[in-house]
């Protein structure tokens, strides 16, 4: 969470950490600043909301320099004021710093320096951090944040310039994402190489506790104890047109309609020519291990955790292994019962959520191993994992998650038939068979945007409505999950999502004519039990949106509003059901002028505890 980017190099700063802050703003945008040096002295420009409120204040005043870093914040210490966004300078102006993470100590580092005469401008705990560096600045950038960083306990990613240095930028990071942009005549740090990546598509990846000094001289990467290390510089196949958003209004929506291609792009090449089989090239030489797994353990957050839930229903009907399922950071501290004979997945659009990349270590602690189901390559649970399968559903930027989902339940489905086949579980005629339906699914989903009318016009109607709840059997029941909290990140209509069958033990309660429902009542072994929930729903004069088969007649009469995806199997309708769920949320948060693609309090990749 926050997005930091700094430049340095013979053009002109400001436009470029502009332009690089908002492709980052996905990160948080609680509030955003820059600082230009120029002439001997760093000016500062803050604002408190959007980075376009920073640009208007940039109107007035113009900012001219060859060395600069920018921040876009998601507030940790400290509400969201001017006092406390970044950059944050030490009180002689002498020092000027960015930084995303958490700096555990920063109260009695605060303390110590309070004692020493050193006043504070915020609450945040950076400002302790830029503090810290000017205490220990005597001429050598790199030294004082090296002495600084010794003494700090916590997380960072971190840019730095001093007064006096005019074309250094001194970068640092420990578990907090942060990548350089090797350019000609210029170098560009940032949380995420979209922001620099129309510049440059050369970078390096910092490891956790490494500083590296750009400059003149180059790039020199040391570690903490003040030794220079090698590193590696990757050729980023990034495409800068498709971090835009094209025709569509949001990038939720484009993300939605790019589904379909992204849904066929992760089944690509993993499905055998005979079609009997997945193939994962990547899990050959762990085959022998996950066939003597006992018990898959899945940590997840969000979305992830969603997509976690639908594996274990999937895995232990089809593949008949025992699978639980935590969040992430419930996992970590809960002395969790492992083994060498335990598999921990781990699932992740962004790679860098803290709490599943504390899960992984945890997991690993104890004699585990990780397999992981990844958007982002290069991203630290990536790195970390014993064994790693991405998914290639290519940038998510809406903070709502949507193609990074059904691209896992892709992966999913065929880690489903893979490990079902290794561990002989499942005949080679049932792979056939669910292959066969998954190879449909990218066609299916965009048949499904035939409904997007009738979802318009439901969501009209039901914007309204302060409180929503998503019930669903079986696979049904993660994604009523996922559609709830789709409804209730984008447009802050609480939403519940339960078990079917468990709405008679409590939620039942609260169904009147204000409370709709939506129930996903598609084909399965369930589709008569859910048919009897929905009766109930409305014999307490409840609302209710279905979604449904398209050869379910008979629910017409029972539901108000039906919403049909293509006939499939069970498994398979569950990874179709999220389709409308994700539009119909949509379009409510349209409805109701609500920020989609940056969703208030909420930040896309959650870098902290
Ligand atoms: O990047 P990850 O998949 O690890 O992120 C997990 C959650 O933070 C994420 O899914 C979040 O819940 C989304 N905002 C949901 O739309």
């Amino acid at each position: 969470m926050c997005g930091i980017v700094a430049y340095s190099g013979s053009g002109d700063a400001l436009p470029v950490i502009l332009d690089g802050l908002k492709y980052l703003e996905y990160r948080g945008y609680d509030s955003a600043g820059v600082a230009i040096l120029n002439d001997g002295r760093i000016e500062t420009v803050r604002a408190v909301g959007k980075i376009s409120a920073l640009e208007q204040k940039l109107k007035k005043q113009t900012l001219k320099g060859r060395l600069g870093i920018g921040h876009t914040r998601w507030a940790t210490h400290g509400h969201p004021s001017l006092e406390n966004s970044h950059p944050h300078g030490t009180a002689d102006g002498r020092i000027v710093a960015v930084h995303n993470g958490i700096i555990e100590n920063f109260n009695v580092l605060k303390n110590q320096l309070l004692s020493e005469g050193i006043a504070f401008q915020s609450e945040t705990d950076t400002e302790v951090l830029v503090a810290l560096i000017g205490k220990y600045y005597a001429g050598d950038l790199e030294q004082a944040v090296r002495a600084a960083l010794n003494e700090v306990t916590g997380t960072y990613a971190l840019a730095v310039i001093a007064r006096d240095r005019p074309d250094e930028l001194v970068v640092a990071k420990k578990a907090s994402p942060l990548c350089i942009g090797l350019g000609r005549g210029e170098v560009f740090a940032a949380s995420d190489a979209l922001a620099f990546i129309k510049h440059t598509n050369k970078a390096v990846y910092l490891k956790d506790g490494e500083i590296a000094t750009l400059g003149p001289q180059g790039l020199v990467v040391k570690n903490l104890q003040g030794k220079k290390v090698s590193y590696k510089i990757t050729e980023l196949s990034l495409d800068p047109a498709s971090i835009e958003k094209g025709e569509y209004p949001h990038y939720m929506l484009k993300e939605i309609y790019e589904q379909p291609r992204a849904v066929q792009d992760t089944l690509d090449g993993r499905i055998s020519p005979q079609n009997d089989g997945a193939l994962f090239a990547e899990l050959e030489k762990h085959q022998e291990y996950l066939i003597g797994v006992n018990k898959i353990v899945i940590a997840a957050c969000g979305t992830s955790w969603h997509a976690g839930l639908v594996a274990k229903y999937l895995l232990e009907k089809h593949a008949r292994i025992p699978v639980e399922v935590d969040y992430a950071a419930e996992f970590r501290y809960r002395y969790p019962v492992l083994d060498e004979k335990t598999l921990v997945m781990t699932i992740s659009q962004s790679g860098e959520t803290a709490d599943t990349i504390a899960a992984i270590g945890e997991a690993q602690a104890l004699g585990a191993r990780v397999l992981s189901i990844v958007n982002m390559p290069a991203s630290t649970i990536a790195r970390d994992s014993d064994m790693v399968v991405y998914t290639y559903a290519g940038r998510e930027i809406g903070v709502a998650s949507t193609k990074a989902f059904t691209t896992q339940l892709a992966v999913i489905c065929l880690l489903t038939v893979y490990l079902g086949r290794l561990r002989s579980s499942m005949s080679e005629e049932y792979a056939a068979g669910m292959l066969q339906n998954l190879k449909r699914v990218p066609n299916e989903i965009a048949k499904i945007f035939g409904e997007v009318e009738h979802i318009k016009k439901i969501a009209g109607a039901f914007a309204r409505h302060s409180n929503v709840l998503y019930l669903g059997r079986g696979v049904g029941f993660p994604i009523a999950l996922e559609g709830a909290l789709k409804l209730k990140e984008i447009s802050y209509i609480h939403a519940e999502g339960y078990p079917a069958a468990e709405m008679k033990h409590g939620p039942i309660a609260l169904i009147d004519e204000n409370m709709p429902t939506v129930v996903l009542a598609f084909k399965g072994r369930r589709y008569e039990k859910i048919l009897g929930n929905i009766m109930e729903v409305k014999a307490r004069k409840g609302r209710l949106i279905a979604i449904a088969s398209e050869s379910n007649d008979d629910i017409d009469r029972v539901a108000d509003e039906v919403i049909r995806i293509p006939d499939a199997t069970e498994s398979i309708s569950a990874v179709l059901a999220v389709i409308p769920l994700q539009l119909l949320a949509y379009y409510i948060a349209v409805e109701k002028g609500c920020s989609v693609d940056q969703p208030r309090n909420l930040a896309k990749s959650v870098t902290v505890e």
